[in-house]
């Protein structure tokens, strides 16, 4: 059976589904392993390095029986598959509606990484809190990087400089990894996030978990709710004093299926010091932050505005090789003597499947679908 690697071709994407370093566990599994010329490239994984751990470069879309990838496969691309071949990528299907659909007409069984469940077993499958990981120590470095000030605190025969003040909201994933490695570098850090168990995590890492007067508001699988707009309000007014006086601000807050949640206004933003700088790690999903624009950096006030986009692509080589990881554990949940073979019965197979045999199994994406004029 032919594992296919594919070279992204979304602008901006440096990652790769597959890193030489675990291709010989496809190989053991007893798949081929075939990745396309330069895939590896933008992460600084070369072909040669492939092939030196078992692989073949070489362009085999149509005859692969699994394609990985980071993004979806194009309409181009899945019109080369077989029919029958899996697809293995991030493929959120609420804003890939007609991707789904030809999906399912070519008779391909695709599979969305965010879709894998929050289930212990599956934890070596996530590849949304691999990534996260990635995105939310990068948030801190980036916020350190611009910041014109110390992050530590410095006693020098000279004097004292006082340790930069760091705010994060929202400590999920991405938001715990920012506040360790602010903390890492020294300053000190003051987290909120919505959910209760949120708090404990924070104080964990020697942060101050910030406590508003406010009910918590815990969702299903261990996310968050959607906050409604009184709430969200009195959340903002509650913030204030924190932000106006932070150096720094990183925001991560998500709540899933839905559009980013504002937390923080321009006004706000303005209130903040000479030469603060702010990191909206949910700039792509609309924002934390009234003015963030992703891949962009905005003045507001006396502040600088850092928008993400695509934020684990800008440390593609440890983000491939975690994502590569989440994929060597899902194929081979779904490998068996006789090859892939995944039981749809099991809890994670059916969960991150999409569609499967001419039919779309991701039961909100069919309805919207079959809703659809
Ligand atoms: P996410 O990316 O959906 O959201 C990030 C954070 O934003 C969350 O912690 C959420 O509570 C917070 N948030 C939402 N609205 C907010 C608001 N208005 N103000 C402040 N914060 C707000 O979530 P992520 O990081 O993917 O995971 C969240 C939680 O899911 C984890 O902390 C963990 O408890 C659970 N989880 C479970 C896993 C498993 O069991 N396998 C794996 C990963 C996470």
């Amino acid at each position: 059976m032919l594992i296919a690697v594919v070279k992204e071709t979304l602008e901006g994407e440096a990652r790769v589904a597959m890193v030489p370093e675990l291709v010989g566990k496809l190989t053991e599994a007893g798949y081929d392993v075939a990745v396309e010329p330069e895939a590896g490239s933008a992460a600084q994984y070369s072909d040669t390095a492939y092939v030196e751990s078992g692989a073949t470069v070489d362009a085999v879309l149509s005859s692969a029986d699994v394609v990985l990838s980071v993004q979806p496969l194009s309409s181009p691309q899945a019109r080369r598959l077989r029919s029958g071949a899996a697809t293995f990528s991030f493929l959120p299907p609420a804003q890939s509606l007609d991707l789904v659909a030809e999906r399912r007409d070519l008779q391909i069984t695709s599979f969305a990484m965010e879709l894998v469940p929050r289930i212990s077993r599956a934890q070596s499958m996530d590849a949304l809190s691999s990534q996260a990981l990635v995105a939310g120590y990068r948030c801190a470095i980036v916020a350190a990087g611009r910041l014109r000030r110390f992050f530590p605190l410095n006693m020098t025969a000279a004097g004292t400089v006082p340790p930069a003040e760091v705010v994060v909201l929202g400590a999920g994933v991405a938001g715990l990894q920012a506040i360790a490695t602010a903390k890492r570098l020294g300053a000190v850090v003051r987290a909120y996030d919505v959910r209760a168990a949120a708090a404990e995590e924070i104080r964990s890492l020697g942060a101050v978990a910030i406590e508003l007067d406010l009910e918590s508001l815990e969702g299903a699988g261990g996310y968050a709710r959607e906050m409604t707009e009184d709430r969200a309000a009195r959340q903002r007014d509650l913030l204030t004093p924190y932000i106006a006086a932070a150096d720094a601000l990183i925001t991560t807050a998500a709540v899933p299926g839905r559009q980013a949640p504002m937390l923080v206004t321009a006004d706000m933003v303005e209130q903040m010091k000479a030469g603060s700088v702010v990191v909206d790690l949910a700039a792509e999903t609309g924002g934390n932050v009234e003015g963030s624009v992703a891949g962009s950096v905005v003045q507001v006030g006396a502040a600088q505005i850092w928008g993400a986009s695509n934020v684990p692509s800008q440390m593609p080589g440890p983000a491939s090789k975690l994502y590569a990881q989440n994929l060597v554990n899902i194929v081979t949940l779904m490998t068996t003597e006789e090859g892939f073979a995944p039981d749809f019965d099991d809890e994670i197979v059916a969960g991150t499947c999409v569609t499967h045999a001419g039919q779309v199994t991701h039961k909100p994406t069919h309805e919207t679908l079959e809703g659809r004029p």
